[in-house]
């Protein structure tokens, strides 16, 4: 189990865009939980993959904005992400879990909403973890999650823009260290992006009726691309098995003459954001 927390991710995860898609998300399953069960008097929220807390702060955050009691559990596997996550999410409805999402059913029971965001297309066996939440969730409850590492994450017309991107950055690659080549095996299968329709059958196939889904585009300026280009999982699938302290810098010094040649102030990208009741 990893303790390590890998924080390359956290200055993307900072940008204003970011905390508002995720806002819209967990505000509308929380609200779509209270709508279906209006007596319940306390929620039990459970964020899986929670990382240093921004999801669970935004939970925290909508039950004082409501007036509203609840019981949150944050999992990770990252002791100290969970760390992190403690000093974040200062609540005395929350608390934080060592644990990965393909445990789940032994850490946690009885939820009303289970959240995922910004990771589930990390795990390899996608399929046996919507089991174990559909199992987690009381009758109705609600799951909700996102991501835009999926196949249609490419908002229309910013292929050129990733092509050139990818293009440069292998040329800076080569120029500095010739005997460098990208080896496409190097990334595991976990990383191969799901469509949203692929999404959509495994969660009817795991029982769940789908409420409301939308691919949610943002734009994204010059700095979070760079900051992007520093995050460990993203830098190892654009450049497969080159060193991340050779791809890091060369996806970062090419995303910025790229933005400079095709003159842009920002690139969209689009977020599959769904929330899905237990059947
Ligand atoms: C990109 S961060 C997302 C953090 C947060 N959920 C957010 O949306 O900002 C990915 C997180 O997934 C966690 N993670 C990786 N593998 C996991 C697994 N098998 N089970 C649960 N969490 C996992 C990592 O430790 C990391 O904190």
């Amino acid at each position: 189990m990893t303790t390590d927390h890998d924080t390359t991710f956290e200055p993307f995860a900072s940008h204003a865009f970011y905390r508002e898609i995720n806002r819209e998300l967990v505000y509308r399953a929380l609200s779509t939980a209270d709508a279906e069960q209006p007596t319940w008097a306390t929620r039990r929220v459970v964020d899986i993959a929670c990382g240093t807390g921004a999801i669970s702060g935004l939970v925290v955050g909508y039950w004082e904005e409501h007036g509203k009691v609840g019981e949150l559990i944050g999992l990770d596997p990252s002791d100290s992400a969970l760390q992190r996550a403690r000093r974040a999410v200062q609540s005395r409805f929350a608390r934080f879990v060592q644990g990965a999402a393909e445990s789940l059913t032994s850490l946690v029971s009885a939820a009303d909403v289970v959240l995922f965001c910004n990771a589930l297309h990390l795990l390899e066996d996608k399929g046996r973890v919507l089991a174990q939440v559909r199992d987690t969730l009381n009758a109705r409850g609600i799951f909700a999650f996102n991501s835009s590492f999926y196949e249609g994450a490419y908002a229309e017309g910013t292929q050129r823009f990733y092509r050139q991107w990818m293009v440069r950055a292998m040329q800076t690659v080569r120029r500095e260290h010739p005997e460098m080549r990208t080896d496409r095996n190097a990334k595991v299968a976990a990383m191969r992006w799901l469509s949203a329709d692929e999404y959509r059958a495994l969660l009817a196939e795991n029982g769940f009726t789908i409420l409301h889904q939308e691919e949610r585009t943002a734009d994204l300026p010059l700095e979070s691309w760079t900051d992007i280009s520093g995050y460990t999982d993203f830098a190892e699938g654009a450049l497969p098995g080159i060193p991340l302290k050779v791809a890091v810098p060369a996806l970062q010094k090419a995303v910025r003459e790229v933005f400079e040649e095709m003159q842009l102030t920002a690139v969209p990208r689009k977020w599959f954001q769904v929330i899905a009741q237990r059947a």
